[in-house]
């Protein structure tokens, strides 16, 4: 899968895909990110990007020439992959939208900044707007770094173990619960019993009452959501029990 990402500051990307999983992906070809320099792509002698708003208002504008020569001169025009724009008004990036994103072998990025980017480019070069959550960031880098990192760890291969991506967080629906390595004692604090029990049924059923009960707790958001069997039921209905009777 392929990423290009559009900004203004690619220095702060540098770097981000060059470490660990993501940097073995790309040595793999199972990910290739390039990102372009809008400037560069600017015809004026200042190689201005942004300007004032019309009838004023605070803040710069990106302006639409720049943004949309990189596009096209790198996926043609019409572009021939999605283009998301970053921007906290976009729908929010969820599990569930890198599982979307994943589908396609090409997604282009572009990263808004200032107050924002003239309208046309929304209007006329963009196919979705993202967000990754409701807070303003001072431009939509962060946001590429964790989109592509959240889509790379779902391209098959590119996590070592094949299982790990569908029991992550929120992958199933739940959040995980806790995770034990050796020592089985530190400082006192023993490994639950059960996970060293090589009980595999026991195992898993303790996972699974884990990650209810974690997701009921922290975020019982989800658990209205979540594709539950009457034993999940049960044993929620358990928690509810002992939480009144506290
Ligand atoms: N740019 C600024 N804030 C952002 C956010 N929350 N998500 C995506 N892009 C942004």
């Amino acid at each position: 899968m392929r990423f290009d990402i559009f900004t203004l500051f690619p220095e702060i990307l540098a770097g981000v895909f060059d470490e660990s999983i993501l940097k073995r992906a790309r040595q793999a070809n199972l990910l290739d990110v390039a990102v372009h320099d809008i400037r560069a792509y600017t015809t004026d002698k200042h190689h201005v990007t942004d300007d004032y708003p019309y009838a004023g208002g605070g803040g710069m504008i990106m302006k639409p020439a720049p943004i949309f020569a990189a596009v096209e001169a790198i996926l043609g025009c019409p572009p021939s992959a999605p283009v998301i724009l970053l921007t906290p008004q976009g729908r929010v990036f969820t599990q569930t939208v890198a599982r979307e994103l994943v589908r396609h072998p090409r997604v282009a990025l572009i990263c808004g900044h200032y107050e924002g980017v003239d309208e046309r480019v929304r209007e006329h070069l963009v196919t979705d707007e993202i967000s990754i959550g409701d807070y303003v960031l001072t431009g939509g880098e962060i946001p590429a770094m964790a989109i592509v990192d959240a889509v790379a760890r779902l391209l098959p291969g590119v996590l070592g173990d094949p299982a790990a991506a569908a029991n992550d967080s929120h992958a199933t629906g739940l959040l995980e619960g806790p995770h034990y390595t050796r020592p089985a004692e530190f400082r006192g604090w023993r490994v639950p019993e059960v996970l060293l029990s090589g009980n595999h049924g026991e195992v898993l059923k303790w996972r699974r009452h884990e990650a209810l009960r974690r997701t009921w707790l922290r975020r019982p958001d989800l658990i209205a959501a979540a594709d539950l069997s009457e034993a999940d039921r049960a044993f929620l209905a358990e928690l509810a029990r002992a939480a009144e009777t506290q």
